[in-house]
């Protein structure tokens, strides 16, 4: 899949556009080309490496445009080539593409495009020859964009750049498109990842959405000529990542920024009308996939052990998952039919990358869950999956983990499947689960008062089982980072095979029990430890609450979940209750002592 970018504003943005191409390089960079207008010619710069060259040619040819379009390209017709890189020029317009038109032969006749004016491999170079033909028929832009697309087989983005009009054009059916808004600038972009520091406003576009751009207005319109309304989005800029704002520490506006970041994950890779999932493209054959290694580190590992649940539930693939520091000293690898799949915030997890180049070297193909995506990791896989988490400070992972959930279940969703749409009940569970965060964290105060309740406390447990399990052991991981508590995270039903003896009078287990098919067993779990003495905090939704209430010492009752989105919403006050109990012991909750947000050691 390519990358596409176009801005128009009242300043030059040639900068703008370079570092939206680095951001969607992960979308592919066989080669990569820009080009824009300046005193009413096209002035253009192509490059069949890494954007970094671009970038040079860009400052050596002093190339600065106030509108552009640029392309960063994973070829799939004719290979990278700088006759094959896009945009294709065509007198008055310019057009680049990320999809694949699978009719352009029939569109080639169709239009009676001469076959010597065709210099490329490519399926796009045709659009640009027909758009610029009916525009010498003076026909409108959106007509020839509508007139074009109906007859188009296949999927597509497409941005034009026309000359005359000196407005930006884009179109999108199954690829993905957005568009940034600012006072001074409009900007298109693959994902909201290539989008301008300084947006204000994201439209996540949707199919057959036809969008004009000049810098002071946009318009939607769909085929049948109608204004198209779509929700506005707050942009959150980088820089904004990076102060704390109305917040103390930096995890606990993490924790309040998981609305966002799932919603961003979710519609990265979600198509809102057809409910179609759209992965960037690579040469991995998902039919063929019968075993995947999941490795990762710490949190990001536990993340993986979901995924591994998720795919035993929903998929027939067999899956097993490594701590990636004990994967490395594996001598023995499932090397036919796998693929191994590296979940990682940094990026740059020394273990974690190792595995990656031990896998690669295996060709084993590998597939990557980064929130950094120019990270080593990201750079080495087949296939990089971004998380939209947005830049993590907190060395506590905490949105990148809940979005690195929500990666890893477009992952799964879209496994294997030739018809790359997901039913409504996964859609709704999906979709509401923002609504839910959002419920959660308005309980911040009741769920203060349960950290508040564990300050004296020598030690804690968390239990849970299926989904949960993995939970409760990164409830157990978080409040050991930061808060220096003793916490254990633990399967319930294991508990009798030895910690049970560790239950005494008040010692508190926090159990995480949504009303699902193991509630009845956890139920059993928590009596044998309320016989000890134990102090049971449940945490469950308003079903499993009427059963539980009478063993529980405290309850906190979260929203109803099903199985995508259970481990999503539990996460939120297991992060919550360890911030708040780091909080009220005074510890330093950013940083705590001996960890580091990136582990880039052996
Ligand atoms: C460190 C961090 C953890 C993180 C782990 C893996 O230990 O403190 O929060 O989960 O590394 O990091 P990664 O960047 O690979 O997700």
């Amino acid at each position: 899949m390519c990358g596409i970018i176009g801005i128009v504003g009242d300043y030059n943005n040639t900068n703008d556009i370079i570092n939206g191409l680095k951001s969607l390089e992960y979308r592919g960079y066989d080669s990569c080309g820009i080009v824009g207008l300046v005193q009413n010619k096209f002035i253009e710069a192509k490059s069949i490496s890494k954007i970094n060259n671009l970038e040079k040619i860009i400052k050596k040819n002093k190339i600065n445009t106030k509108i552009s379009i640029a392309h960063t390209r994973w070829a799939t017709h004719g290979k990278p080539s700088l006759v094959n890189t896009h945009p294709f020029i065509k007198n008055n317009c310019a057009v680049v593409h990320n999809g694949i038109i699978e009719n352009f032969e029939y569109l080639t006749k169709k239009f009676n495009i001469r076959k010597n004016l065709i210099k490329s491999d490519t399926d796009s170079e045709i659009i640009a020859l027909i758009f610029d033909k009916l525009l010498k028929q003076n026909i409108d832009p959106i007509k020839i964009i509508k007139q074009i697309v109906k007859l188009i087989k296949g999927t597509y983005a497409f941005a034009f750049l026309v000359k005359e009009t000196k407005k930006i054009y884009a179109v999108k059916k199954g690829s993905p498109l957005v568009l940034g808004i600012s006072d001074n600038f409009k900007a298109i972009s693959s994902d909201i990842l290539g989008l301008p520091d300084t947006t204000n406003e994201v439209i996540f576009l949707e199919d057959e959405d036809i969008v004009e751009i000049n810098h002071t207005n946009f318009k939607i319109i769909n085929f049948k000529n109608n204004t198209s309304k779509r929700n506005k989005h707050i942009f959150t800029p980088k820089k904004n990542f990076l102060i704390k704002g109305k917040f103390k520490h930096f995890m606990q506006k993490e924790i309040f920024y998981q609305p966002t970041s799932i919603k961003d994950t979710f519609f990265n890779y979600l198509e809102k009308k057809t409910k179609k999932i759209f992965l960037p493209k690579s040469d991995i054959n998902f039919t063929q996939i019968k075993n995947i290694d999941f490795i990762a580190c710490g949190t990001a590992f536990h993340a993986c052990m979901i995924a591994k649940y998720w795919f035993e539930m929903f998929s027939n693939v067999n899956v097993n998952v490594h701590i990636a520091s004990e994967f490395r000293h594996k001598k023995n690898i499932n090397k036919s039919e796998t693929i191994g799949i590296f979940v990682s915030q940094s990026g740059e997890t020394m273990d974690t990358l190792q595995c990656l180049k031990f896998l690669k070297k295996n060709n084993i193909k590998t597939i990557s869950v980064v929130n950094v995506f120019n990270s080593s990791i990201a750079r080495l896989s087949d296939l990089i999956i971004p998380t939209l988490a947005g830049p993590e400070i907190g060395v506590a992972s905490t949105k990148a983990f809940t979005s690195q959930l929500m990666a890893l279940c477009m992952l799964l969703l879209n496994f294997q499947k030739l018809d790359n749409s997901i039913n409504s009940k996964n859609y709704s569970d999906l979709l509401n689960t923002g609504n839910s965060i959002k419920k959660i964290l308005h309980k911040d105060s009741e769920i203060k008062n349960i950290a508040k309740h564990l300050v004296n406390k020598k030690s804690i447990f968390y239990i849970g089982r299926g989904l949960m399990y993995p939970i409760a052991l990164e409830g157990a991981l978080k409040l050991k980072e930061i808060t220096y508590k003793h916490c254990e995270g633990y399967a319930a039903g294991e508990l009798k095979h030895g910690p049970l003896a560790l239950i005494e009078d008040n010692i508190p287990v926090i159990a995480l029990a949504p009303y699902d098919n193991n509630f009845l067993k956890i139920l059993s779990n928590i009596q044998e430890i309320k016989a000890r003495g134990g102090e049971i905090i449940t945490l469950t939704d308003k079903l499993g609450y009427k059963k539980i209430k009478k063993f529980s010492h405290s309850t906190l009752i979260l929203p109803d979940t099903k199985s995508y989105s259970a481990p999503i919403i539990y996460s939120i006050p297991v992060q919550l209750i360890a911030y708040h109990l780091a909080v009220f012991l005074g510890t330093d909750v950013d940083q705590p002592r001996n960890l580091a947000k990136a582990v880039t050691v052996e």
